[in-house]
């Protein structure tokens, strides 16, 4: 069928939206019809040529929402009409870390999704017989998709799929990194740094746990103000003095359980530095630039502080995504201040500008519109 959808045609330059082929699902694959996705860092990261695993022909796009058209051979967890949210981390239920509760890092489709395949090694997106490659096994900068049935969230009817699409990566992430990295338990003092989509998602998931104090520490005041919204008790503008802020704030010891999504490594040592001597676990959610490393003098690892790393959340996609979206419909999590902007297809340019001036959180694409 013929689509529309916003290709990477070169590193650098902006998205050209256009008229591509795209074929039908084969075995366990399932053709989703798009009713809105997020635009998201990673997104941009992919288009500026700054990621070298980055690659190009590719429809872009990871947050996606929408309504599955046609299943393929031997798909029975979705049927056409369902509401699914797409995963770019997969949960086939079946390899060894699906099996284990400990992590949700799916081993089924990794390579041929970093590579821009789907699990059968080819793509279903070409242009006048050329293949164009999937994005992290989404590609939802598009009117349709066809994606593996493990990696779609089956999510209830009546979640709007305008908002459903953040479920899709930063919201799960940060709400994740609290309830199943972490652990966050009822009564303790909380410090997130970052106030993005990540960052607001951890402050929502602390105060989701219980946690007494929710201190959010940002750049800006706007996002801050965010913060508050989201159940933060204590705001700080950060800077370089704020370790000892924290300390300050905390009777001089620090926090149970601090939260990282800046992305910054020296804002992941920070984090490091502000958890509590005994038993402070740091959860690092942020993506670093490639090279960098995280300095940790290994005195605070000695006094008993943690760090843990948390991709997507440490969210099994196909079984904790419609749980998230459950506690957003029971009114537990507000999602809309998180959408700022809604674009169409066309516009999606103006959503990487938006992000660059970071105005809003997110801007989501409506395809029906
Ligand atoms: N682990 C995962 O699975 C996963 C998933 C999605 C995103 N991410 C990563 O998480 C990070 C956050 O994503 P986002 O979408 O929320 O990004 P974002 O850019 O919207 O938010 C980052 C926030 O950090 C703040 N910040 C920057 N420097 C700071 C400092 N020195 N002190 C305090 N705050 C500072 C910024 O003001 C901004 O509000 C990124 O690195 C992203 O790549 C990870
Ligand atoms: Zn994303
Ligand atoms: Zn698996």
């Amino acid at each position: 069928m013929k689509i529309r959808a916003a290709v990477l045609e070169e590193f650098g330059a902006p998205l050209v939206v256009q008229e591509v082929d795209l074929a039908e699902p084969r075995d366990g694959e399932v053709l989703v019809r798009l009713a809105a996705c997020g635009v998201c860092h990673t997104d941009l990261y992919t288009a500026s040529g700054a990621d070298p695993s980055g690659y190009a022909p590719t429809v872009l796009g990871h947050e996606g929402a929408g309504v599955v058209e046609r299943v393929g051979d031997g798909v029975d967890s979705v049927a056409p009409g369902d509401h699914v949210v797409t995963l770019f981390s997969p949960q086939c239920r079946e390899c060894v870390h699906c099996r284990d509760p400990r992590t949700n890092l799916c081993l089924a489709i990794r390579e041929q999704q970093n590579r821009g395949y789907l699990p059968d090694g080819t793509t279903r997106l070409s242009r006048d017989g050329e293949q164009i490659r999937h994005f992290m096994g989404a590609s939802t900068f598009a009117e349709y998709t066809v994606m593996p049935e493990i990696a779609l969230a089956k999510v209830h009817p009546d979640a709007p799929l305008d908002r459903a699409c953040l479920f899709a990566c930063g919201l799960s992430t940060g709400l994740g990194a609290a309830l199943n990295t972490a652990r966050v338990e009822p009564g303790t003092t909380c410090v997130v740094f970052g106030a993005g989509m990540v960052g607001l998602g951890a402050v929502a998931g602390c105060r989701l746990s219980g946690a007494e104090r929710i201190v959010c520490v940002d750049l800006s005041k706007d996002r801050l103000e965010l913060a508050r919204g989201q159940g933060a008790t204590d705001v700080l503008v950060g800077g370089p003095e704020t370790v000892d802020r924290v300390l300050e704030l905390t009777g001089g010891f620090g926090a149970d359980y601090t939260f990282e999504a800046t992305g910054n490594v020296a804002v992941m040592r920070q984090a490091v530095e502000s958890a509590r001597m005994g038993w402070g676990l740091a959860t690092i959610c942020g993506v670093a630039g490639k090279g960098e490393t995280l300095d940790v003098v290994p005195r605070y690892l000695i006094t008993g502080r943690r760090v843990a790393g948390s991709s997507f959340g440490g969210v099994k996609g196909r079984d904790g995504v419609p749980q998230l979206v459950e506690r957003w419909l029971a009114g537990e999590i507000d999602v809309e201040p998180f959408v700022s902007h809604t674009l169409t297809l066309d516009e999606v340019g103006r959503g990487f500008e938006l992000m660059e001036q970071q105005a809003g959180i997110r801007s989501v694409i409506r395809f029906d519109s």
